[in-house]
């Protein structure tokens, strides 16, 4: 069974149209990388997929459990974790007051043992706000929280934005190894190529709204398919 099944999503604003038809499925366990350019209706994809943008047409199943028309809510409640591109923490609380708000276990220390295993950074920075991380290090405390919540499914939108490529270069091998440890299913919206590449499974280029192209990321001609697609 499919940890996500979209069959034939159109989504969009106020009547206008943006994500047209699409379909993907990613089995439990696995990475899928969505590329495209800007405006193409990659963070509009993650958004209906998560009941934050209604459905114009078709189906959203998540471990099999019919999920088109839950709100945003109840999709987190089947275990789906988003990590928005726009900030999404309480800037003014620490890192650890952000954790703890999401972490209802007794066994707090646990989870951030957890944490710690995928994302070490962040337990030397627990008592310093949240809004002075960068976007990249707030992103990976959202996913961070999202793991020690026990998401198995992840939605996570263009998480190397503004980090350095140093970081991005290590990030690659954080998020595998999270997913080895946790056995997460991902969808990665991404701008990075060589990240998207190095971090996922398959891969595909949105282009207004449709797919115009997959592969699986071991093909040796996905950085020359994607680019295809990429430039302007
Ligand atoms: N809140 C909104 N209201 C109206 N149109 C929007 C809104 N957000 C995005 N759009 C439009 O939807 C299209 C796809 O946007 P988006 O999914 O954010 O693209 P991407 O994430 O691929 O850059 C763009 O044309 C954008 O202008
Ligand atoms: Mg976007």
């Amino acid at each position: 069974m499919s940890a996500l099944s979209v069959e034939n999503l159109s989504s969009g604003y106020a009547g206008a149209v943006v994500l047209r038809e699409v379909s993907l499925a990613l089995a439990p366990g696995e990475i899928l990388a969505v590329l495209g350019k800007n405006g193409m209706g990659k963070s509009t994809l993650l958004k209906a997929v998560m009941g934050f943008l209604p459905k114009m047409t078709g189906t959203v199943a998540i471990s099999g459990s019919e999920a088109t028309r839950l709100s945003p809510h109840r999709v987190a409640r089947l275990g789906v974790g988003y990590v928005a591109q726009e900030k999404a923490l309480f800037q003014d609380m620490s890192v650890e007051e952000n954790l703890r708000l999401a972490i209802r276990r007794p066994d707090f220390e646990a989870a951030l043992a957890e944490v710690e295993a995928s994302f070490p950074f962040l337990l030397q920075r627990l008592k310093q706000r949240a809004g002075t991380l960068s976007g990249g290090e707030q992103k990976m405390l959202l996913m961070a929280r999202s793991l020690a919540t026990g998401a198995k499914l992840l939605l996570v939108d263009e998480i190397t934005e503004g980090l350095q490529p140093s970081v991005i270069d290590r990030l690659a091998g954080v998020i595998r190894s999270a997913r080895e440890r946790h056995g997460t299913t991902m969808l990665l919206v991404e701008q990075h190529l060589p990240f998207a590449l190095a971090v996922a499974d398959r891969w595909a280029v949105l282009d207004r709204g449709e797919f115009a192209e997959t592969g699986a990321t071991s093909e040796p001609d996905s950085r020359a398919r994607v680019l295809k697609h990429l430039s302007v």
